[in-house]
């Protein structure tokens, strides 16, 4: 019979790197090319679909400033997923987001898939600074459960990115 599954889901990653507008992009279908940065975190649901069963995504969106960087730990505890944003704008927030990335093999569920996402995928290429073959290495060795790109802005992306966390998560 059809099931309804809770899944925590936590977004990590830099201050800017657009975690709130992946967020709003797949739970509202909306962008702003203002939105205002995080205070501590956010949190919101969206409904799945899978086959007759139902996926229902709790969504930890964290701040990204440092002062709310201690927040993080009480977040991807017991997290099933944590998306691992960075900006493919900027080389800091991708090392930073292989930072998230080492602290949760050390500190959070052994079972917390991971998954690495480049977002801002529609500015010029010229402005990149992450290249895919790159970042694509980074996630080879690191053995996340995969790594892709993204726009909140056009919206490229935001849908396959959920639907492929979805297919990862133990459904029974
Ligand atoms: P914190 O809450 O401070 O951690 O930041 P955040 O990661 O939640 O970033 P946020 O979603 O607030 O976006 C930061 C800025 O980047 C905003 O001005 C967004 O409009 C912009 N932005 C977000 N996603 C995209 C995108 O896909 N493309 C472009 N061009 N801009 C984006
Ligand atoms: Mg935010």
């Amino acid at each position: 019979s059809p099931k309804t599954l809770n899944f925590k889901l936590v977004l990590l990653g830099e201050s800017a790197v657009g975690k709130s507008s992946i967020v709003m992009r797949y739970v509202n279908n909306q962008f702003s090319d203002d939105r205002e940065s995080t205070i501590g975190a956010a949190f919101l649901t969206q409904h799945m679909k899978v086959g007759e069963d139902t996926i229902k995504f709790e969504i930890w969106d964290t701040a990204g400033q440092e002062r709310f960087v201690c927040l993080a730990p009480m977040y991807y505890r017991n997290a099933h997923a944590a998306l691992v944003v960075y900006s493919l704008d900027s080389k800091d927030s991708f090392d930073r987001a292989v930072k998230w990335i080492e602290e949760l093999r050390r500190q959070s569920d052994t079972h917390t898939i991971i998954i690495l996402a480049g977002n801002k995928s529609d500015i010029p290429d010229d402005t990149k600074q992450v290249s895919p073959h790159d970042a694509q290495a980074v996630a080879d060795e690191m053995q996340v459960e995969f790594s892709t790109t993204c726009s909140a802005k056009s919206g490229g992306g935001i849908e396959q990115l959920f639907v492929e966390i979805g297919n990862r998560l133990p459904i029974e």
